[in-house]
């Protein structure tokens, strides 16, 4: 495995300053297949290989977590049809996917609130999540009909729950127990966010989670994100100075 590692990881990345966790806003799917006269649905399974690609460079460089935003709670107020299809894509890629996920040991996992999604999908979500539970080298978090906004008022009504019912202090509340309440993605905050596409916003994506993340956009629309994309954004990672609001010791 190390030897793998040391061998496919580019040679101008440290690997001892990779980014534990990962998370990528997958954009511009519908400009890729429209720049091509295809319908938009071709956008997104293309997507869907560009996302296994990832998965594969995070397992060969040695990137413990990846999160992916697939489905956000605003995107159900696209056309039904493009929503039909998506659903049906995530159902259809975990089956047949999954043989794949367990030969490369990763653990699938979902944020979002999946109570909404059909009941055929939510039975292959954790069909998948139960057969990878054990897995080892690569935590994979899929965001799935999530919002941040929702995320932190689920996490808020929680807690108020708890006090009400004489369980939690509003005293103990602090941002470590406010973080347990968060959907759990079994790794720490992300260290890199990337936006494909060229657009700048977070788009209602883990804003808690997001507090000290390094973000990167790119210009590429979301399927033509190969590895030669995600090296560029390791580099500029690797280039940043987190300071976490600290004076940087080193001499200028
Ligand atoms: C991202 O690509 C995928 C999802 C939101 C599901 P888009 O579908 O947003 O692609 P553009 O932004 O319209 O090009
Ligand atoms: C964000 O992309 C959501 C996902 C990638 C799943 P959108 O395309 O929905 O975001 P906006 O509308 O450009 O902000
Ligand atoms: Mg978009």
């Amino acid at each position: 495995m190390t030897a793998k590692l040391l061998q496919t990881l580019p040679a101008d990345l440290d690997r001892h300053r990779l980014p534990k966790h990962v998370a990528v806003i997958m954009d511009g799917n519908g400009r890729w297949a429209k720049q091509r006269g295809l319908p938009r649905a071709l956008g997104h399974r293309q997507g869907v290989e560009a996302l296994k690609d990832l998965l594969r460079c995070c397992i060969d460089w040695g990137i413990q977590s990846l999160t992916a935003y697939a489905f956000s709670t605003e995107n159900w107020q696209r056309p039904s049809e493009e929503v039909n299809f998506l659903m049906f894509l995530f159902e259809h890629m975990l089956r047949l996917e999954l043989k794949n996920l367990q030969a490369d040991q990763i653990r699938i996992n979902f944020i979002g609130d999946l109570e909404p999604l059909p009941v055929s999908l939510k039975a292959e979500i954790q069909h998948a999540i139960d057969v990878t539970a054990n897995n080892q080298a690569v935590n994979f978090n899929v965001a799935v009909n999530y919002g941040g906004r929702g995320e932190i008022v689920r996490v808020c009504r929680q807690l108020a729950e708890m006090s009400q019912n004489g369980e939690l202090h509003p005293d103990a509340i602090d941002e470590a127990l406010f973080s347990q309440h968060l959907y759990q993605f079994g790794a720490s905050d992300p260290d890199l966010l990337i936006r494909t596409s060229g657009e700048m916003r977070l788009s209602n994506f883990l804003l808690w989670q997001m507090a000290y993340a390094e973000i990167y956009f790119s210009e590429i629309l979301w399927p033509d994100f190969d590895r030669h994309e995600f090296h560029l954004a390791l580099s500029a990672f690797q280039s940043r100075d987190r300071r976490y609001g600290k004076v940087n010791q080193t001499p200028s």
